[in-house]
């Protein structure tokens, strides 16, 4: 299936569900699929990165081109380095907006630290994957994310990054109305510029992930109770935070025949889920992927992988 997500508006396809499914493997499968035609970047957001370990090549948190795949990048993102060069690279804005409320309440220099630390890491590195596709380098993007919480926790940053954003400029105004009670004007300095930017990086990033034509979830799951479960959790908060969910991918599905009963049981408890998972998202186009015979490791494998991927 090479037309899989080749529509050539669709810039970032984010992949998700339980852990072990599958995210890191179809991640990269699809990446080495997508590379015939666009110029295509593989982000791991999962930090247990496995790219390295599915491409079967030494990636990090650089940008590395794929051995042997024309066209196909990718990059282990690295969330905490990612945020201790925002802070870095603002130190004194951040300074000056804190050291300005030091005249204002102590409790609001309390909220803010509360707030700002506790996911912030996680903020930037979301804020890294949106200035990627905004730096238009590549034609396509695919996130393998962590397993479900974390990738949940990864959508909500805008969320979290506009609360901190809030708590900011509520000190500056406060300063602000001080300074212009005793002076009578006042002229916005570097550390309100900043504000300005981080606003405007939430909307960004929220415009990127609830635009379906720009932005799509491939939530991945297996025919198991408990994946189906979790999968049925995973769409709803999708669905309710406003990203788009078009198809889902259930993996592990055993296509081959055989006599051994252990096998033809695992089938039929197969077909069950395989109902279930149908009638719980008749909306969602299906895929499904066959369970391959070994593991799913190097750019041959996960061309084969990705031949065998098929609609239900
Ligand atoms: N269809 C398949 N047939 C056989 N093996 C598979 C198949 N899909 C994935 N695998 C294998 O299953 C293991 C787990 O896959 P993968 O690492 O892609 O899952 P994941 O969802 O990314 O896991 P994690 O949640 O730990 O990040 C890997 O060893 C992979 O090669
Ligand atoms: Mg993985």
């Amino acid at each position: 299936m090479t037309t899989l997500f080749s529509n050539p508006d669709l810039r970032l396809v984010i992949v998700g569900g339980k852990g072990g499914v599958g995210k890191t493997t179809f991640s990269s499968a699809l990446g080495i699929s997508l590379a015939e035609t666009f110029k295509t970047l593989v982000v791991s957001t999962d930090p247990a990165h496995s790219l390295s370990d599915s491409f079967e090549q030494p990636i990090g948190d650089r940008i590395a081109p794929i051995d042997g795949v024309k066209n196909l990048f990718a990059f282990e993102l690295n969330a905490e380095r990612a945020f201790r060069e925002f802070m870095n690279t603002h130190d004194a804005d951040l300074r000056r907006i804190l050291d300005s409320s030091t005249y204002l309440d102590q409790s609001d220099v309390d909220m803010f630290m509360q707030l700002a630390m506790p996911g912030m890491d996680e903020v930037m590195g979301l804020k890294t994957v949106a200035d990627l596709v905004e730096q238009n380098h590549y034609d396509k993007y695919i996130i393998d994310t962590a397993p479900t919480g974390h990738a949940l926790r990864l959508l909500s940053m805008p969320d979290l990054l506009d609360a901190w954003v809030k708590v900011l400029a509520q000190l500056r105004w406060k300063y602000r109305k001080v300074v212009e009670t005793f002076s009578g004007s006042y002229s916005p300095d570097s550390g309100d510029d900043l504000l300005l930017s981080l606003k405007k990086t939430v909307k960004r990033i929220e415009a990127l992930l609830k635009d379906p034509t720009r932005c799509e979830f491939l939530p991945i799951t297996i025919p198991t109770q408990m994946a189906l479960a979790e999968t049925e959790r995973l769409v709803n908060s999708l669905w309710k935070y406003g990203v788009s969910v078009k198809r889902l991918a259930v993996n592990n599905v055993l296509t081959a025949s055989g006599a051994d009963a252990v096998f033809i049981e695992k089938r039929r408890e197969q077909q069950t889920y395989l109902k279930q998972i149908s009638a719980a998202f008749p909306t969602l186009e299906k895929l499904q992927i066959p369970m391959q015979a070994s593991e799913v490791k190097g750019v041959q494998k996960l061309r084969a992988f990705m031949a065998t991927v098929a609609p239900i």
